[in-house]
């Protein structure tokens, strides 16, 4: 009896304790669903703001990159349309961009140009020069053209030269140093200048010149004639008598060159008239055949044009002169070829010789006034001649072909008379 009460009351402790521990094994089973679920619900509002500020982010990394292809775009668009040349290098001197002002400044385009040296756009001795001259500032920091603008001189695709304003700015991007030159064309500006002086110069020049035909030619007759009567009263056979004739000789080519520099100085006003220029021409040349160093001068005259209206006596000695320095060029023996057209409104009288050209670097000067490579020249005959054209709202080109030789060209409005 007593173990069977002892079984019993065992019994009852067991299930006791049983129903203890699953009651705790529950609450603990409770607390880990709550916390599995309260973890959960936050990951979820965490996953949730984390999507909702990447969607922030990438409208505002799109309104950005439109923001700054547009921005893009309209310094392009500036760049592209600048007058001026714009020139961005490394800093080896590498040309990393050409805008189109630059490419009609140099007559390159960029894709000639890229990833070579910008010193190609110089002429000796900055050509040689340039990479010093950056290598001096990337190692001094000294400045002699950055932030400061010069004017230098660019050279073209063809070999010329032409003066510029040059201003240099200095970037860095992606730590590499990088220069923009912006480049503006300053050959309008210094040909006004050039004119300006020019003009300048021959209003100068036309004052001496009267005063010189008044003060000096007039005396200078008075001289002559004075020397002529001496001469009559020489015995015959006289030893100075040569030296009379001398003297005379003298004060003929010293009237001529105060002709020749009053009518460079002071050209008078064209008188136009109707002028045939085929007769011109051919009674213009017949009066070669008065000097006699050139009685072995050919002229031949071929074409025609429609009568001009021109002051006739200035056509004359324009032509002459351009007849004369042929015929000196072929060294008073040969044929000089005269060819007449007309076209687009322009008449055009050709002179061709055979004589050996006008050598590239005196072909600048040929028109400025005094400039000779003769012994006996004035250097007024082509300047002279180019005031005479352009009175007449014409203009003189000289080209000297391959093949030899110098072409003349006289261009002159042919409007009808
Ligand atoms: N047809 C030509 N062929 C070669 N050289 C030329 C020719 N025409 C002109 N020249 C050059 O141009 C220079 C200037 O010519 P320009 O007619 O002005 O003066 P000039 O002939 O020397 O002297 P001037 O005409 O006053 O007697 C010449 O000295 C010569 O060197
Ligand atoms: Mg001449």
């Amino acid at each position: 009896m007593l173990a069977t009460a002892l079984i019993v009351s065992a019994l009852r402790h067991l299930e006791w304790m049983a129903a203890g521990q699953l009651a705790l094994a529950a609450s603990l089973l409770a607390l880990v669903v709550f916390f599995a679920a309260r973890d959960a619900a936050n990951r979820l509002r965490q996953t949730d703001a984390l999507r909702r500020t990447n969607e922030r982010l990438e409208t505002e990394i799109t309104h950005r990159a439109r923001d700054l292809s547009e921005a893009n775009a309209r310094l392009r668009s500036i760049i592209d349309s600048a007058v001026d040349g714009i020139i961005v290098i490394d800093a080896r001197g590498q040309i990393e961009s050409f805008n189109p002002g630059a490419e009609r400044l140099f007559g390159y385009a960029e894709s000639d140009v890229m990833g070579r040296n910008v010193n190609l756009l110089m002429p000796s001795p900055y050509h040689e020069e340039h990479d010093s001259y950056l290598q001096r500032y990337l190692a001094t920091g000294q400045a002699k053209i950055i932030g400061i603008g010069r004017e230098v001189t660019g050279r073209r695709s063809d070999g010329t030269t032409f003066p510029l304003h040059l201003s240099v700015g200095e970037m860095t991007v992606g730590g590499a140093r990088r220069f923009t030159g912006i480049l503006h064309d300053l050959s309008p500006r210094v040909a006004m200048e050039a004119q300006l002086r020019e003009q300048t110069a021959l209003a100068r020049l036309g004052e001496m010149a009267a005063v010189i035909a008044h003060e000096v030619k007039n005396p200078l007759a008075g001289i002559r004639g004075a020397i002529e009567v001496i001469g009559t009263r020489l015995p015959g056979g006289s030893r100075d008598t040569a030296t009379v004739k001398e003297i005379l000789a003298r004060i003929d080519a010293l009237n001529d060159l105060m002709k020749d520099l009053l009518l460079f100085a002071r050209p008078p006003k064209p008188r136009p008239i109707h002028v045939e220029l085929r007769p011109l021409l051919s009674s213009t040349a017949a009066l070669l055949a008065q000097d006699p160093t050139l009685r072995e001068i050919r002229v031949d005259v071929e074409g025609s044009a429609p009568p001009i209206s021109a002051d006739p006596e200035m056509l004359r000695i324009v032509f002459q002169n351009l007849l004369m320095n042929g015929a000196h060029a072929m060294q008073g023996r040969g044929t000089i070829q005269v060819a007449i057209r007309t076209d687009d409104g322009t008449c055009r009288i050709a002179f061709a010789d055979s004589g050996p050209g006008i050598p590239a670097e005196i072909r600048g000067k040929i028109f400025t006034a005094f400039f000779t490579t003769k012994a006996r020249g004035s250097g007024l005959g082509l300047a002279t001649a180019k005031r005479l054209i352009d009175a007449h709202h014409g203009r003189i080109d000289v080209d000297c072909p391959p093949a030899g030789g110098t072409v003349v060209t006289v261009l002159l409005p042919a409007q009808p008379v």
